[in-house]
């Protein structure tokens, strides 16, 4: 009997991506390919493709929600878009963002991680920070919760430096956020991602982690990269990061679009020069 809903080729039997494979895949300098999914459809596609970490990211609040910003993005939608990505996933690594002040306190971080990974089924929780969150990622390293630190431009805080800009040009900036770094890593981060930061900062950061360093407009030394889904789909409203590529071109259905875009990043086609800032 010919099974109407066959399966497309998938990554089924491969093993599942653990923080284990992450660190050795810094250590044998092969890069990590990331993305963001919002629901289950796109989240299988990834899968089958090849992502190794998919991130449900605020940036739900701008893509499928239509804000201008991450800001109004809610624990409640943070757990019910981990759930839908959840189920999509058999081998990718699922992280969940914490979103705008659900991680003010370390009783209130405890609480909402908790939900993305028991209600929500991530592996990993990602909050936006500097030195300052370092008692946060402590509090939840020590229950044994996953947390990859989000620095340079931190949406989260848009209000509070001017809109989105580039992070750590200046010599000051720079090392403050290398500084940052080795705090949150010390406080127990098991990821970094550097968002907008000239490449020379980065590949200092980078150098200097024991843990994988991912970047989105951080040039091409980062140990991974990750992109908006929907950037690499050209679903940007005309408007498109400097930074981001479409991979849906030519022709190319989704998933080849999605399998283009992790063999870019894999064969250090992507990001190039001019995706990066000085
Ligand atoms: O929210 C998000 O999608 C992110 C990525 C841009 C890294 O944080």
């Amino acid at each position: 009997m010919t099974d109407i809903y066959a399966q497309p080729a998938s990554s089924a039997d491969a093993a599942p991506v653990t923080l284990v494979t992450l660190r050795r895949l810094k250590k044998n300098r092969q890069k990590i390919v990331c993305l963001t999914a919002y629901d289950a459809s796109f989240a299988a596609v990834l899968d089958a493709s090849g992502v190794d970490l998919v991130l449900v990211g605020d940036s739900l609040g701008m893509v499928i929600q239509g804000h201008a910003s991450t800001i109004p993005v809610t624990i409640d939608h943070m757990v019910y878009h981990t759930q839908l990505v959840a189920r999509g996933l058999k081998r990718a690594l699922l992280v969940a963002d914490l979103p705008f002040l659900s991680y003010c306190d370390p009783q209130t971080a405890l609480l909402n991680a908790g939900r993305l990974l028991r209600e929500g089924g991530a592996h990993m929780v990602k909050l936006e920070g500097n030195a300052t969150q370092a008692m946060i990622v402590e509090a939840l390293a020590g229950q044994g919760i996953p947390v990859c630190a989000h620095l340079g431009l931190r949406p989260q805080s848009q209000h509070k430096i001017g809109g989105f800009r580039v992070a750590g040009r200046s010599e000051a900036e720079a090392n403050r956020m290398v500084e940052d770094a080795k705090q949150l890593e010390a406080a127990g981060a098991d990821l970094l991602l550097l968002e907008c930061v000239p490449t020379p900062l980065a590949t200092r950061i980078t150098e200097a982690a024991r843990v994988p360093v991912i970047g989105i407009g951080a040039g091409p030394t980062v140990d991974g990269q990750i992109l908006v889904l929907y950037d690499i789909l050209g679903l940007g409203g005309g408007v498109r990061p400097r930074f981001a590529e479409t991979f849906l071109s030519g022709g190319r259905s989704i998933a080849e679009a999605v399998v283009a875009y992790a063999e870019a990043v894999r064969s250090g086609n992507y990001p190039q020069p001019e995706h990066g800032f000085e």
